[in-house]
């Protein structure tokens, strides 16, 4: 096995040209899933995709669904070979271009540093675990290696399933390896056994058919805008961020005092998230609070009001309509629909005409911490960075692992090489190429670690 990882340094300098040229080529293509001016980015985002990977010596199959296709990749050494699967997703969030120091859907280089929409949020680390890949699979180490390139991740997998069911007996799998999440320092790796899910909704109100005067309306005319506000304050209490919703937290699980020591262990600091992620002010700095909340409790968050008029200086309007985004991060035993028509429902009854729609319902996950692909992990991770990793919850959500856990039956790990710092979803997103370099050691270590054997008979 050291063997087989000998010449990983030598390979990294020789490759990161090449790493810099993939991953700017990928970059370039603003494959955002949300915005269907987008779509056919999505389509040239996926033959790239292919492309890289059938570059790098892998069988590529773009695999159409009814939205957006999978891209597929297979290298198989043998049959008796353990398989390892690799997910990442290569859609990427919009960007406001207004916002960037940079061009957004341009890769700038500076330094270590890769900035660009979609860089860390999962193009970089798609393309560390291919480097790996082509590492082994140059060496002729015997393990299968299969990636699954998800093209609407980034609006909640609606086809993810359905490409699964598709496909299940060429994505028969030993292990799953997920990278898509984040450290929780830069100088402490994590790995994840648990995400939070997600259910996303609009309620919108409609009380007319144009904007009127409120000088000749206000007063009877009924105002959406308000209405809706009134929604959010019944449902929410936005200092502590209780949600009144009766019922709503029946089926959470508490997390417990031994899961919160070890997040706290993890080197997790209040002041530093704060910097990190550019807030003032938060409900509670109690670091125990603070964890619980992002690891284990559900949420109630308001993210848009739509309607009335927000330009510069006076206009007494009274829109006819006005819609709210909303959505919820629930935990493990709620359960997404549930969630949806319990809210519905209490919003439905006190507003008969207020519509509520659902819009992405993702489940929460818990997966293994313990066990042989988990200690494999460790170990990688270990090889790599030097550092044990952190096992924690994340308060994020991937639509795909709960059915990849479900339908391909093999343990699902969720080995992130996002810092931070690199800004998910946000302007000046970044990865780098100390991430990109130790974690190509970390996905080489995990794949020879089982080409040898290492998750055999335990
Ligand atoms: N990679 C993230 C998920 C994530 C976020 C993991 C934070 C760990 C920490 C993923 O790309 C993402 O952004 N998911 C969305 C899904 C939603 C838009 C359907 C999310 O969590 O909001
Ligand atoms: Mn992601
Ligand atoms: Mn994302």
């Amino acid at each position: 096995m050291a063997d087989a990882l000998a010449q990983l340094d030598d390979y990294l300098a020789a490759r990161r040209p090449e790493f810099t040229d993939r991953l700017t080529r990928l970059v370039g293509i603003p494959g955002v899933s949300a915005d269907p001016a987008h779509q056919p980015d999505i389509g040239r985002t996926a033959d790239l995709a292919a492309t890289l990977l059938t570059d790098a010596g892998l069988a590529a199959r773009i695999v159409p669904t009814p939205g957006n296709p999978v891209v597929h990749g297979e290298h198989i050494a043998g049959p008796d070979c353990p398989t390892i699967t690799i997910y990442n997703h290569l859609d990427v969030q919009p960007a406001d271009p207004a916002q960037w120091d940079t061009e957004p859907f341009r890769l700038t280089i500076s330094g270590d540093r890769y900035t660009g929409r979609g860089s860390t949020d999962d193009k970089g680390p798609a393309l560390t675990a291919l480097q790996a890949a082509q590492y082994v699979i140059a060496r002729e180490l015997p393990v299968n290696i299969t990636f699954v390139w998800e093209l609407e991740e980034e609006i909640g997998s609606p086809n993810f399933e359905a490409f699964v069911r598709q496909e299940l007996p060429r994505l028969a799998t030993d292990s799953v390896l997920v990278s898509d999440t984040v450290w929780i320092a830069a100088d402490r790796p994590a790995i994840d056994y648990g995400l939070r899910g997600l259910v996303t909704f609009e309620v919108t109100i409609e009380t007319g058919t144009n904007d009127t005067h409120s000088g000749l309306t206000g007063g009877p005319a009924r105002n959406p805008l308000a209405g809706l506000a009134q929604i959010v304050a019944e449902c929410l209490d936005p200092a502590t961020g209780r949600v009144l919703i009766p019922g709503f937290a029946d089926a959470v699980v508490p997390v417990t005092d031994v899961e919160i020591d070890s997040f706290v262990a993890s080197g997790f600091d209040v002041a530093a998230f704060m910097a990190m992620h550019g807030l003032t002010s938060m409900r509670t700095t109690d670091i125990r609070s603070v964890l619980a909340r992002i690891m284990g409790e559900p949420t109630f968050e308001v993210h848009g009001f739509t309607g009335g008029y927000t330009g510069p200086g006076v206009k007494t309007v009274i829109p006819p309509r006005a819609g709210v985004k909303l959505s919820s991060r629930i935990v493990p035993h709620q359960e997404p629909h549930a969630v949806f028509e319990l809210v519905r429902d209490f919003i439905q009854h006190r507003h008969p005409d207020a519509r509520v729609e659902l819009e992405a319902a993702l489940p929460a996950y818990l997966g293994p911490h313990t066990g042989p692909y988990a200690d494999a992990a460790r170990a990688a991770v270990e090889y790599a960075f030097g550092v044990t990793p952190a096992f924690v919850r994340e308060g994020g959500s991937i639509g795909s692992v709960l059915t990849m856990d479900r339908y391909l039956k093999a343990p699902v790990i969720l080995l992130g090489l996002s810092l931070p710092s690199h800004g998910y979803h946000a302007p000046n997103e970044h990865y780098d190429w100390t991430q990109a370099a130790g974690g190509t050691k970390m996905f080489a270590h995990y794949f020879a670690h089982l080409a040898a054997g290492g998750a055999e008979g335990r």
